[in-house]
């Protein structure tokens, strides 16, 4: 075997031992066998996003003519129809091919648009030209050998995928739910990231990786965050790394041959590893903004402690946020996916508390003093550690039940080494709290949880004196001299405690107004409902728990007001 050969196979065996490469089949099983792993999820995402193109056309009606005329390339499996709301609707309908193979043909099959300027690009983003010379949709022959051709063409189309409930229908719903339990369900259910999202969000990675696969064969662009990670909702932003390398520090194999003699000549690096990512990305984010299909408004974030930069993308409807130095993140996202997956409870509560922060403005979308999403669910994970009966494991639970095969170092050097076989870590809860029982529970817990001397371990699923002054501190799980809610102001956390104590007694309320006949609680808004109240409504309750402060929280709401107009005082989220 020639060294050019050796080489290109081994920077095939450096990609698989990255992120493992899925066959189809690999990639199907994962997903339809119902609890994949964070590897198998993500491998079978990366597959069916590489089976997959977003093609626009004038709407869904032209479903039948694209079906005809993309068969060409090869068997079309699924579609997926879905709107991008402007001026006007501009309509997508993402088709998926059974093999990576006939996808690509779909593409390479392109053609450069003759009639505008613009540099052509090869991308999964198309559009569908009118046949020349015809104005109906005269269907082209189909000459595939298509396993679903039996199948009427309707059935293969999901019409309008990402169209949310509105809210007065899932206020609708809640109000008609039989108790609090099901309101809790039916919230997750009705806002959780749908399928479609999900394939839109690893489409947007893939066309990174492919605009920079010529120079840089090896990058990978990986999804995180509450994309991935099953605590996302419709319309949730997208968290992207990029590795130049694809190495995102998972143990390499050998695979018995000696390592290369020929070495790849680089560009020296800047002195300073900082700068050079700054450099970096600035030129990425040139690159992405002159040359990207669907990429626009494009900022660079670049003096945060993980520079990102952010863009829109127009055929997605979709916020991006790329980094490329954040991997303890990624494995953050994988902690937080394996989380979900062991308790059924798990995410439907966060969803509910998720939504509660939202409704009271504890949260806010963009960074600053106030708590972020991220810690928000931290709180949660850590409640559902240090129940009698805990509903998770600790972290170093999971640290002690790794295996050879589960170690990974960051290039920076921080461990993210955690069993990744829950069957081997063996955690079974006999809680059988319900839902309803849970949410009045973390807000009783959290009433009474001593912010301003203890700081949250879920390596350790308990307190820990707090080590230095932050008004909350919550220990970075994977790098644990740094605090994830080093942001959150004294304010801020005052007013996380005052509403999590407003919260507990409106849910103590509702316990006893259950016996309440269902004709009335169909008229006015009882449960979730009356937690979700816009925060102008919400007052100071009787104490229970603490001596009572005379501080309307539409006051601090609007300091708060004032505040995000002044600009945030420091970088939260994801630069703790
Ligand atoms: P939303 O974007 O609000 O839907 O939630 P998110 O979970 O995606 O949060 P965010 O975009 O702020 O952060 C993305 C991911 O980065 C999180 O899910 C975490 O995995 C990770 N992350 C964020 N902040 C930190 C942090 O302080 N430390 C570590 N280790 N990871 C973090
Ligand atoms: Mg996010």
């Amino acid at each position: 075997m020639n060294n050019l050969m050796r080489r290109a196979q081994n920077v095939q065996l450096w990609r698989k031992y990255c992120v493992k490469q899925y066959t189809t089949e690999a990639a199907s099983a994962s997903l339809s066998r119902g609890k994949p792993n964070y590897d198998e999820f993500i491998g079978g995402r990366q597959v069916q996003a590489q089976r997959s193109i977003v093609v626009q056309v004038s709407s869904e009606k032209s479903y039948s003519e694209l079906y005809n005329y993309c068969s060409r390339f090869g068997s079309i499996v699924g579609a997926h129809h879905y709107c991008v709301r402007h001026d006007d609707d501009l309509h997508y309908i993402l088709l998926e091919y059974s093999t990576v193979n006939e996808a690509s043909a779909a593409i390479d099959s392109g053609a450069a648009n003759g009639d505008l300027s613009g540099v052509p690009v090869r991308s999964p983003f198309l559009w569908f030209k009118a046949a020349p010379g015809r104005r109906g949709p005269k269907l082209a022959a189909n000459t595939n050998n298509n396993n679903n051709s039996q199948l009427p063409l309707s059935d293969l189309l999901s019409v309008d995928g990402t169209r949310q409930l509105d809210q007065a229908s899932l206020l609708s719903q809640l109000r008609g739910a039989a108790g609090i339990e099901q309101q809790v369900q039916l919230l997750h259910e009705h806002t959780q990231l749908n399928d479609l999202g999900v394939r839109m969000r690893f489409l947007a990675a893939l066309q990174v990786q492919q605009a920079i696969s010529g120079m840089f064969p090896a990058a990978q662009a990986h999804p995180f965050g509450s994309s991935v990670n099953g605590f996302g909702r419709m319309g949730c932003d997208l968290d992207l790394i990029l590795r130049f390398d694809g190495e995102t520090g998972l143990r390499k194999e050998s695979d018995g041959e000696p390592p290369s003699r020929l070495i790849y000549h680089t560009k020296e690096n800047l002195s300073n590893g900082r700068s050079q990512t700054q450099r970096h990305m600035e030129c990425f984010g040139d690159m992405l903004h002159l040359f990207l299909p669907g990429v626009c408004h494009v900022r660079r974030i670049l003096q945060a402690r993980v520079p990102i930069i952010k863009y829109h993308h127009e055929h997605l409807n979709l916020e991006v946020d790329l980094s490329m130095s954040n991997l303890s993140g990624f494995y953050m996202s994988e902690l937080l996916y394996m989380f979900g997956e062991i308790d059924p409870r798990v995410r439907p509560l966060t969803f509910s508390i998720r939504r509660w922060a939202q409704a009271c403005g504890l949260t806010n979308p963009s960074p600053g003093r106030w708590i972020s999403n991220f810690s928000l669910t931290c709180l949660v994970m850590y409640f559902l550690q240090q129940l009698r009966q805990p509903i998770l494991p600790t972290i170093g639970a999971l640290v002690k039940a790794a295996e050879a095969k589960d170690v990974r170092v960051t290039e920076d050097g921080i461990n993210c080494t955690f069993g990744r076989d829950l069957e081997r870590v063996g955690f079974q809860s006999r809680n059988t709290s319900s839902l309803s029982e849970l949410l009045l529970q973390f807000f009783e817990f959290y009433s009474q949880f001593d912010f301003h001397n203890r700081a949250i371990s879920l390596n350790e699923g308990r307190q820990l004196a707090k080590p230095d002054h932050s008004a909350m501190y919550i220990v970075n799980p994977l790098e644990q001299l740094l605090n994830v809610s080093k942001n959150v102001s004294l304010e801020e956390c005052e007013r996380l405690r005052i509403e999590v104590r407003n919260a507990a007694w409106i849910l103590e309320s509702e316990v006893e107004n259950s016996t309440l006949p269902e004709s009335e609680r169909q008229d006015e808004a009882w449960g979730l409902l009356n937690l979700f109240k816009h925060p102008e409504k919400a007052v100071i309750r009787p104490n229970m728990f603490f001596k009572p402060r005379m501080v309307e929280v539409s006051d601090l709401f609007e300091e708060q007001q004032q505040q995000s107009t002044t600009g945030p005082a420091s970088d939260g989220g994801a630069t703790a």
